[in-house]
């Protein structure tokens, strides 16, 4: 481990101011080490308070330990501080030949994008931003429905570290308070020669602690913690997969539809240019949604996006 990721341990850990010295000494570090790290953990977004004759003390912010995510979770880290999108750093890698369950980490992006290429909002201080590469090897009819495991897992990861029910809207959001805080992007790769999906890149961006969203997301976009966060980022990615590796899927499509806040609710879509209305009855295991138009006819949506007519 890093000088400044042992200096943030430390820190992470202590209540109060703690001296220079005493680091350095717990560390077996020299004085002026000390103070580099804790330099390079403030340009790294941490609050850090200095207090002469008291020392340091870390007042917000946490720092990605990839370590300590695989130490409490059964996949490896890539991490980058800073990259376009975890997405494609996640190809690229595939494409070069790496193995998959290897989850490709940031806490900044220039170029993220969600579904249908619109681009995602990724400031650099108090967000999440990874994407998990698997090698399913399956025929498309085949794949477990990735994007709702994916959510019934932030949803029973955040519920287990922070007791907050978040809730999903179909297929690939999380809100809180009617508010959007993560959004899931999967994306398959289909071998020509075998028609089998060899690769599934499973992006997921979280708003764990944004305190100022740009105009245009303000009334849309919400942050799950808000300045001060009870548990670290850390803390959150390990549990994610862990969750979305040792839960029974069955289990967690019955949370995905227990928190879903699209079901029984009257929706609207739209289809060929048309807004069409109808009520949302069910959702199935593939994670397409059943939908009872006005005249009682029932149809099946496969993908696409749906609004809420009153939430
Ligand atoms: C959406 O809301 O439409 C999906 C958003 C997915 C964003 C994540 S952030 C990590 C990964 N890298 C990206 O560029 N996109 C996904």
């Amino acid at each position: 481990m890093k000088s400044y990721q042992e200096v943030y341990k430390i820190l992470a850990t202590e209540t109060d101011y703690l001296s220079g010295e005493k680091i350095a000494d717990r560390l077996n570090l020299s004085r002026t080490s000390v103070w580099k790290a804790i330099q390079r953990l403030q340009q790294e977004g941490l609050e850090i308070d200095s207090i002469k004759n008291r020392g340091y003390k870390l007042l917000d912010g946490d720092l990605i330990l990839p370590q300590e995510i695989e130490a409490n979770s059964p996949i490896t880290v890539q991490f980058k501080p800073s990259t376009k999108s975890t997405q494609t750093d996640a190809k690229e890698a595939m494409e070069a030949g790496a193995k998959g369950d290897r989850l490709y980490l940031s806490t900044s992006q220039t170029m993220g994008r969600g579904r249908f290429q619109r681009p995602y909002y990724s400031p650099d201080k108090g967000g999440i931003y990874m994407s998990l590469h698997l090698q399913p090897n399956l025929p498309y009819q085949n794949l477990p429905a990735y994007t709702l495991l994916t959510a019934g897992a932030i949803y029973k990861a955040i519920k287990n570290l922070s007791l907050i029910d978040v809730d999903i809207k179909w297929v690939n959001d999380i809100y809180l308070n009617q508010k959007k805080i993560a959004g899931i992007l999967t994306e398959a790769i289909t071998s020509v020669e075998t028609g089998l999906v060899t690769d599934v890149i499973i992006g997921v961006g979280i708003n764990f602690s944004i305190a100022e969203f740009p105009k245009n997301l303000q009334t849309k976009a919400g942050s799950l913690f808000s300045q001060k966060t009870p548990i670290t980022r850390n803390e959150l990615i390990a549990e994610i997969w862990k969750c979305f590796y040792e839960t029974e899927a069955d289990e967690l499509l019955y949370l995905y539809k227990k928190r879903s806040i699209v079901l029984g609710k009257e929706i609207s879509f739209k289809k060929d240019q048309e807004i069409i209305t109808g009520k949302a009855c069910d959702i199935s295991d593939q994670g397409q949604l059943l939908i009872e138009l006005a005249k009682g006819e029932k149809i099946w949506l496969n993908s696409g996006e749906v609004s809420l007519t009153k939430w």
